[in-house]
């Protein structure tokens, strides 16, 4: 459905739990995060009733994610269950990739059309130092499977911190070299623990990339819609992308809400947890009901973020990327 602003909104990401099985230094915090009980998280059968309910307003995509989404039980049923919805026609995952192998062949049979893949470095001791973990290895193994599945859409995620080397950048982006991947750089968002860190930003990665591969040639959008813009280097079989909430703002072009782990309509990353849907669910609202709440809801997303002020409306202080899952 259309919004307040003209955007067209067709694109949800869901975050299944606020768990995580590694503790990156930017998104997580070293004592680890207070986590949700579990009578406060969705079961599954409340996610699918609001599927129905948000693919009726017009969402066709559905992202999955966390926390880690693979964290939690019979993640694979799910995305089944949510990508036989009428009116759905993409269903990816968002993961960090450690538990990824063991599940990569029966999500690719339950329907996945994609899944990105968060890793900052291939060097095995810089990433234990970023996400605390040591699962380099199982990461590494589960992106090399991955990329074998042509119907699979492989992404993975980097967020460069001021401290990470010419070396990792190249090395990142050598990956999409060889495979069928994109690489996409992140800046980092002023969101939770990402407050503490300096990035290197679009502008500054760029020119390491052209001066060491040449110029990048813009690809043009295949109109599914994404904040991340690609681009081609001669030889390679895959693709370099940049999402830069900072430095190019992608607000006015954002198609997509949230749904929180406990049940809240998430309507702008900034933005704080917006709309109760869980409650409502729970007092055996009518689907009728939730549709209006929800098509409110949409109608009513902000603009966009203000996240280059010093003090931005409407974020709650404590919230951790891990809850919101990106
Ligand atoms: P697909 O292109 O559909 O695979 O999704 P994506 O690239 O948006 O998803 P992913 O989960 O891989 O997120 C990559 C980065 O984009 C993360 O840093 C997210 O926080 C950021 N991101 C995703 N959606 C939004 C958004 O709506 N607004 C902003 N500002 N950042 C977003
Ligand atoms: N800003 C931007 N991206 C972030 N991520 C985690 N924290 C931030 C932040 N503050 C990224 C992760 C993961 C993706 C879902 O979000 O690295 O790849
Ligand atoms: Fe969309 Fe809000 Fe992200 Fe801007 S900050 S792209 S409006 S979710």
């Amino acid at each position: 459905m259309i919004d307040q602003y003209n955007r067209d909104i067709n694109y949800i990401r869901i975050s299944v739990t606020d768990r995580c099985n590694l503790g990156c230094v930017y998104c997580m915090p070293k004592e680890g995060a207070v986590f949700l009980p579990q009578s406060e998280i969705l079961t599954y059968d409340e996610i699918i009733r609001l599927c129905r309910c948000f693919a009726k307003l017009g969402i066709k995509q559905v992202k999955i994610t966390g926390g880690e989404p693979l964290v939690r039980n019979d993640i694979v049923s799910l995305v089944g269950k949510i990508k036989s919805l009428e009116g759905i026609s993409r269903v990816t995952l968002t993961t960090n990739g450690a538990l990824l192998m063991e599940h990569l062949s029966c999500l690719l049979s339950s329907g996945l059309d994609g899944v990105n893949i968060s890793l900052d470095t291939l060097d095995p001791e810089r990433y234990k130092q970023i996400t605390r973990r040591d699962c380099f290895y199982q990461v590494r193994t589960a992106i090399k499977e991955a990329v074998k599945y042509s119907e699979l859409r492989v992404k993975i995620n980097c967020v460069p911190l001021a401290d990470t080397s010419e070396e990792d950048i190249r090395d990142l982006v050598e990956l999409a070299r060889e495979n069928l991947l994109s690489v996409r750089f992140i800046e980092m968002m002023p969101i939770g623990l990402g407050k503490n860190y300096s990035f290197q930003n679009e502008e500054e990665l760029r020119s390491l990339i052209t001066l060491a591969y040449g110029e990048l040639t813009p690809i043009p959008s295949t109109g599914v819609g994404g904040p991340a813009r690609y681009y081609s280097i001669p030889g390679f079989l895959g693709s370099i992308g940049f999402i830069s909430a900072m430095s190019h703002k992608f607000c006015n072009e954002c198609n997509r809400i949230r749904l929180t782990a406990d049940g809240h309509l998430k309507t702008c990353l900034q933005y704080e947890k917006g709309w109760d849907l869980k409650s409502m669910l729970r007092q055996k609202t009518t689907d009728s009901t939730l549709e209006r709440a929800i098509a409110l809801g949409i109608y009513g997303k902000p603009g966009g973020h203000s996240f280059h002020l010093p003090q931005y409306p409407g974020f709650h202080e404590q919230d951790y990327m891990s809850q919101i899952g990106g």
